[in-house]
């Protein structure tokens, strides 16, 4: 199955591909499924309703199993820019499974509530196990990330239950 590690954020200076790139090390590791970074910003979706849609957006949604979200927790909430690229694709998105990595000063744990009650909307199965990074102890001056090997098991358990929800789900599509 084919898998993506979705990167929610576009602000100059994110850190989310170094977020991305961790869990795509350790998504490696699962012998015969595919993942892969998939950069909101490289696709520079229009904000909803206001420009052309990037159709690459929603046949790279529609080809793939399965999601990671890595969620960043602005003012209390997921991203902007993540809202967005769930907005921007609709049937592509059903009956897959999901899973949420969020980070923030709490963990980033309210944008990853708030990402549920988005992807029930969705159709999307999101599963339990939420790892979820703490800016001031997962990483250095908040910027460089530095995740310890306490978070492996919870980053395996994920990948546990988004791999035998998506196969699951596979079988209904
Ligand atoms: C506008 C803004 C608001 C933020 N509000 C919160 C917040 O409410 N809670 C929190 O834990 N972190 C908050 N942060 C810190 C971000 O989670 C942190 O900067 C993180 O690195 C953002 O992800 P990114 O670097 O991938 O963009 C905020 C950051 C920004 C830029």
């Amino acid at each position: 199955m084919k898998f993506g590690i979705i990167l929610g954020s576009t602000r100059e200076g994110r850190v989310s591909p170094q977020v991305g790139a961790y869990i795509k090390e350790m998504a490696d590791k699962r012998e015969g499924h595919e993942f892969e970074i998939v950069d909101v910003k490289e696709f520079n979706l229009p904000f909803m309703g206001t420009g052309t849609p990037n159709e690459n957006w929603n046949k790279k949604i529609d080809e793939l199993d399965g999601y990671i979200f890595v969620a960043q927790e602005y003012n209390h909430g997921l991203s902007a820019s993540l809202k967005n690229a769930l907005d921007s694709a609709r049937p592509e998105w059903f009956n897959k499974a999901a899973a949420i990595v969020s980070y923030g000063s709490g963990g980033g744990i309210r944008a990853a509530e708030q990402i549920r009650l988005i992807l029930a909307e969705q159709k999307v199965a999101d599963v339990r196990t939420n790892p979820a990074f703490n800016l001031f102890t997962d990483f250095e001056n908040m910027s460089l990330f530095t995740p310890g090997d306490h978070m492996h098991a919870g980053v395996n358990d994920m990948l546990d239950e988004l791999i035998l929800w998506s196969e699951a789900l596979k079988t209904i599509r």
